[in-house]
This record gives structure tokens, sequence and C-alpha cells, in this order.
């Protein structure tokens, strides 16, 4: 297993060897690169640990955004980009981050999406932390437990629809077995402002109409019949913050490991992927290892993550296609050989072949839980259309009863899809073991997407103390009430 649940800390040679990569250990893709470490290079005896600081700052701002060249639309950002800066750090390191709210009017709080960060440091407003107020810092810091591919977003209202998330990666503390590995972020973009849509789907609901169905009839989705693809039409879909007329190209030679850490970080959209000509050879899921499994296409739930190794097979261009399960359109990369211009393809693509099945997935080592009392829950995923109103185990957040659990629990949550529509679940501060088939190598996961009618059951055991958001990562759908909070008692 790739968390360490001990105390982190680093032996004083890795310490040593942390201030000698010195730099390394936080890279912005903005160019700035900071680390706190100076002097860490110093040798210093020290029975106390001493995880290698590393530290970003994060300016959130009111930024006008045309990613698809078709509108100049009010978003917001951190330090003026579409997707944020990449923030990556070590496994071990201290990550320090500071967040300057320079927005005129809005609160802001950033969360670290998929993290085991102490309770404080979650950033989840009302629950975690206070809202960072307009012209505010605040500083996060934990130490970082894990390695992998995560992300960062705004917990604050519909901020993360308009702009403000990146990537956040994590090395593993022996360096970087697969020099390549570009991230590569998906997301949904609206030219009118999402209060503005959040707005019409309630009147819409109290109109009594059922929501608007998607178009459906894409390949492996057209069984789904009568289910609601989306709530939300998109104006479109990009891949690292580009639109498919110019979109992100990536160039490396054949025959070469190419690590693609793939995010949905889309507001409400999954995607269908799949790159022309090569099948994708699955490393990671939601940042932690699994055993290599290969696939043809993936369907990806707002939140999850997968690193998928591809090797391009010879000289050409291979468009990397994230088609909206909605079929309403696409975005797109084009990763390359250096001989050749990249040229984008972009006709849909058929999606069969071998579908990405959670029943398939294994983790790279035993996840069996500790022993522990056991709690249980059952928490059906609900919709009232009369109302667009969301519901988790029959509440709406915020009006909802906190779920109770004790440190050392046994934690079993049951989620019975009654709705047409899928829900990519997350919780924070916690992986969970999703129970389908895996036995003993159950997949650990920070979000598991549900099925319109399916039911998922997952557990995890209670061994971080605090309050923790758990919900739909659809943000319309979070927006309506789809969210509960687990509170640790004494
Ligand atoms: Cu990506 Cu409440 O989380
Ligand atoms: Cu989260
Ligand atoms: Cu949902």
């Amino acid at each position: 297993m790739t968390i360490d649940a001990r105390t982190p800390g680093l032996s004083r040679r890795a310490v040593l060897r942390a201030g000698a990569a010195g730099a390394a250990g936080l890279a912005l893709s903005g160019g700035a690169r900071r680390t706190a470490a100076a002097g860490a290079g110093t040798a210093r005896a020290s029975y106390v640990p001493q995880p290698n600081p590393a530290q970003a700052v994060l300016r959130v701002a009111a930024t006008a955004l045309d990613p698809d060249g078709m509108a100049a639309v009010g978003g917001v950002t951190a330090n003026g980009t579409l997707p944020g800066p990449e923030i990556r750090a070590r496994q071990g390191d201290l990550l320090r981050i500071l967040v300057e709210n320079q927005l005129a009017d809005s609160p802001t709080a950033v969360h670290w999406h998929g993290l085991l960060v102490p309770a404080g440091m979650d950033g989840v407003p009302g629950i975690a932390n206070a809202p960072i107020a307009p012209q505010r810092v605040y500083v996060y810091e934990f130490p970082l437990r894990q390695s992998g591919t995560y992300w960062y977003h705004s917990h604050w209202g519909f901020q993360e629809q308009v702009g403000l998330f990146g990537p956040l990666v994590i090395d593993e503390p022996e360096g970087k077995p697969i020099v390549r590995d570009p991230v590569v972020m998906l997301s949904d973009w609206l030219h009118r402002a999402p209060a503005q849509v959040y707005a019409a789907l309630r009147d819409r609901g109290s109109a009594g109409a059922t929501p608007q169905a998607g178009t459906g009839g894409m390949g492996s989705m057209a069984s789904m019949g009568t289910a609601d693809l989306s709530d939300v039409r998109y104006d479109a879909f990009l891949l690292n913050g580009k639109s498919g007329a110019a979109p992100w190209t990536y160039a490396a030679p054949a025959g070469e490991p190419i690590r693609l850490r793939l995010i949905n970080a889309a507001a409400s959209t999954l995607f269908e992927l799949r790159l022309d000509g090569h099948p994708l050879r699955l490393t990671h899921a939601d940042g932690l290892a699994i055993e290599p499994l290969e696939v043809d296409h993936l369907l990806m739930g707002m939140a999850e993550c997968y690193d998928a190794v591809v090797m391009l097979s010879g000289p050409g261009s291979y468009t990397l296609h994230a088609v909206a399960q909605d079929g309403s359109g696409q975005a797109i990369g084009v990763l390359h050989t250096p001989d050749v211009t990249p040229q984008a393809n972009r006709a849909v693509p058929a999606f069969d072949g071998r579908a990405l099945r959670y029943a398939d997935l294994r983790a790279a080592a035993p996840t069996t839980l500790p022993d522990g009392p056991a709690r249980v829950f059952d928490l059906p995923l609900q919709g009232d259309m009369a109302r667009y109103v969301w519901m988790l185990g029959g509440q709406a957040y915020p009006r909802a009863d906190p779920l109770v659990i004790r440190e050392g629990d046994r934690v079993r949550l049951t989620m019975k899809n009654e709705t047409g529509m899928w829900h990519p679940m997350h919780l924070h501060g916690h992986f969970f073991r999703v129970l389908q088939g895996g036995g003993d190598r159950c997949p650990l996961k920070h979000t598991v997407n549900v099925a319109p009618g399916e039911t998922v059951a997952v557990e995890f055991i209670a061994d971080n103390p605090g309050d923790w958001f758990f919900h739909c990562h659809n943000l319309y759908h979070l927006e309506a009430g789809m969210a509960r909070v687990f509170q640790y008692r004494v």
C-alpha cells in the first residue's frame, strides 16, 4: 500500500538527500519555484522528524477567461491560469500553501482532493475551516503521507466550475519511475454563470418538469434507457484548459513510456476516454497503485483520477478523446512523436473493446482493514425532481444529521442509487475500499462513481479524527443537498 499511516518523517539520510535534491521538492508550472528549505542541505542531526518543507503560493483572483475562443467569461483562477499551477511535491515533504484571496467580494476555500490531511487543513468552509475572507491570506500546511495524482479545487460556491482548480502531484519518495508524466486535466466550461444555471434547474424543478435528458445513445451508454445523463448543457469541454480548436499537445519518442496523470476536474461531466490506436495500461486509481490493468477505454466520474501508461507505437499523431457522457461534445489532446507536427482527430471514437469495470480493479497490496467495531450506514442516493433537491440517506445537506463515528470504527456504507443519474460519491480525509469482487485486494478510492440503479458498498477505517464531508462530486447535486458529514465523537 502506498499510504504511510505512521507519523510522517524522514530518516536523517533522507533529509540530507532531500536537501541535495533541493528545489525538486516543489515545482510550479507557472515558472515560480520556491522552497522554504533554505539551508536544508546543511547537515543537522536531529531526533525529531523534520519533513522537507515545500511551499507554494496560490493567488485567487477574478480572471477573464476565453478558453474556447468564443466568449470572454468572468472566471476565478489561481495565479491567473486555467487550470491553476501544478503543485509538485514529494511524499514525506511538509507542504505549505499560502492562499491569498484577492477577490473583491467573495470568500474562498481550497480543498486538497484525495489527500490525507489533518481535519483543520481540509478547506471545507463550515466543516473543516472558516472561509477565507476577501483580501485575506490563509496558510494550509500538512505532511504528505502518500504519493500519486491528486488535485485541488475551491470548495466555495461555484468557484470550481469557473476555474479554481489545479493538479497536485506527489512523487514517490524514491523518485519518479517514469520520467514523462504529464497531467491531463479535464473540465467543463460554461459561457453563462453557474449560479444562473443552478437557478434555472431549481425553477424547472419547481415547475414540475423533469430534468433534460441527455442525448444518450452513445455506444456503451445506450443501455441506460431513460437515465438522465446530465442536467447542464456545456459550451465546451477542456483538456488542460484548452478546447478542441487548439488542443493540448505532447511530444514523446515512440516506445518510451508516458504516464498520463488523468484527472476529471469537471463540475458535472463524466467522460469516456480513449486514445486512438493504443490501449491504456492503468497503474493507479485515485492516486494509489493498482495491479496494472489494460483497457481500451474508461469512464471517469467527476473527481476520479487514474494514471495510464502508454507507449506510442510509431511515428505519428494520436488523439486522446474524452467524450462527455451525454454525447454533447468532447475534450481532446494530441500525443505525437517529435518528428511529426501534431494533428488532431476530431471524430468521436467508438467505445468498443475492453471497458474499465471497478470489479476488475485490484490494489497493488492487500487492503483489508484492521479489526474494529463495525458501524454500518445505509445511505440511499435520492433525488426529488419536483424541487431539484438531491439527498443522501433521506436528508438534504445542510439540514441533515451528522453521521457519528468513533476513532477505530470499521465504517461500512451501502449506497443504493435510486435515481436515473450517476453520482460520483467522494469522502474527504480517508480512502475507502470499494467492495466489488476484489477480495483482500479491493481497490482503495476517494471517489466511487455509482451508476443509476446500482448499489455500491464501501468500507473504511476511522483513523483521521475530525469532521469530514461526504458528498456527490456533481457540483449542482452538492449544492442541492447531496452531502453529509462524518463526525468523530469521543
Ligand atoms: Cu473534491 Cu468535497 O471535494
Ligand atoms: Cu475531497
Ligand atoms: Cu450526484
